[in-house]
């Protein structure tokens, strides 16, 4: 499945609102925050030159998130950066003064944080994020998690001292059942989707997110033409796309949104041309994909800065995941979670399809980012999908993880 961007608000510029969540000086403010967080260091971007021949494209840089603050994934900026920025709210609003994060560990501000509580719903990623940013500056943290999330990932949450909730039903259920419980207790509900009349926070996530674009344009000498990018709720995506689009004006690369065929709500959110909620089917390999209605705010800029939108299948990124783990020519190797490759199973479909090709103009001049949205976040799970331990691939090549 493949859609063009038809949408009457495509190209249009970003709401002021948007504009500002994900401007410069804001993704400015996310870097400096990161320099206070322990194990910060810029992700590394990797050139795949054998697969880029291969697809008969000019270049291949992965963004490898695999490596992001010890947690194994992008998500790791968001939700974190955001309790954060709640916390030195509150204590501002307390005080009577601005805090800044570097009073994270005075008395006072610790004393309120002690007094708050964020909660979330989560697919495993994005809880891990908010739990590690609540243990980092002493509030309590409430996950909510719904059945189909692996033993292992809730381990990985409840690591950070944050209370496990299991919710009975799906994602969007957990979502649902948080915002219920958060404002019964009065919890601050730190979301990584948004809905009418809840987006500030969300909006807060995603602008976590835009350090990922700053590093890249230090990281290459000349920007991409393309990217392509996987989404859940559409807000990894919005962030990059909208950043992308602020930094590079007209010269922004063609962005193309990657979704699961089986929960392709960006996808039916497009061909409808509004937000849609989409059936639940099948559950998808691509679990932290596994969504079924876009974010608003998320549908806002993608609506104006996507160029396109397609599927993958379940294989794709089965496949995808073997074929990081075991490169060919000198590429390296790249250990991606069952989510993280999804952007490059796009590109790997268009590549092969000369009516995708000639739609987005990729061609052997083309330069292409994508996304490593996670290593292997469950490791069981990558075991049993590569057949190999992700510990013992990176260690047969002489790499680290970043787990
Ligand atoms: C590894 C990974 N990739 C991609 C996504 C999709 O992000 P979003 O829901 O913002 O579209 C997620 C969301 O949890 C994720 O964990």
């Amino acid at each position: 499945m493949f859609l063009s961007n038809t949408h009457p608000d495509h190209n249009a510029p970003l709401e002021p609102v948007d504009a500002e969540t994900l401007g410069i000086a804001a993704a400015e403010e996310v870097e400096r925050f990161l320099t206070h967080r322990d194990r910060h260091a810029e992700t590394p971007l990797q050139s795949l030159p054998a697969m880029a021949a291969g697809l008969d494209i000019g270049a291949l840089h992965i963004k490898d998130e695999g490596f992001r603050l010890g947690l194994g994934s992008f998500k790791a900026l968001g939700g974190s950066y955001a309790v954060i920025r709640l916390v030195l709210e509150e204590a501002g609003r307390q005080l009577g003064r601005p805090v800044d994060i570097a009073e994270l560990h005075v008395p006072e501000v610790k004393a309120i944080a002690a007094e708050m509580t964020v909660a979330c719903a989560t697919d495993g990623n994005h809880g891990r994020s908010v739990a590690q940013g609540a243990e980092l500056v002493g509030t309590k943290a409430a996950i909510f998690v719904h059945a189909g999330v692996s033993d292992e990932r809730v381990a990985a949450i409840a690591r950070f001292g944050a209370q496990m909730i299991r919710v009975e039903g799906t994602y969007d259920d957990s979502v649902r059942e948080a915002a219920r419980v958060a404002t019964e207790n009065g919890w601050t509900i730190v979301s990584d989707t948004s809905w009418p009349g809840y987006e500030r926070i969300p909006g807060l996530v995603m602008q976590g997110y835009t350090a990922m674009v700053r590093e890249f344009l230090r990281q290459v000498s000349e920007p991409p033409t393309h990217v392509f990018v996987q989404s859940g709720v559409g807000g990894v995506a919005a962030a990059v796309a909208g950043h992308f689009s602020i930094v590079l004006g007209e010269k922004r690369p063609i962005f193309v949104v990657v979704d699961p065929a089986r929960a392709a709500c960006i996808v039916e959110t497009a061909r409808a041309g509004r937000p849609v909620k989409i059936p639940h089917g099948e559950p998808t390999v691509m679990a932290m994909l596994e969504c079924y209605e876009p974010s608003l705010v998320a549908w806002r800029i993608l609506s104006r800065v996507a160029d396109a939108f397609m599927t993958v299948e379940e294989q794709d990124a089965i496949s995808v995941m073997n074929r990081l783990a075991r490169p060919s020519g000198n590429d390296p190797v790249i250990v991606a979670g069952e989510s993280g490759g999804a952007g490059l199973a796009g590109l790997i479909r268009a590549a092969a399809d000369p009516e995708i090709t000639a739609a987005l103009g990729l061609n052997a001049t083309s330069r292409v980012l994508v996304i490593n949205t996670e290593g292997a976040t469950d490791p069981k799970r990558y075991t049993e999908l590569v057949g190999i331990e992700p510990e013992r691939l990176a260690a047969v090549k002489g790499q680290t993880t970043g787990q």
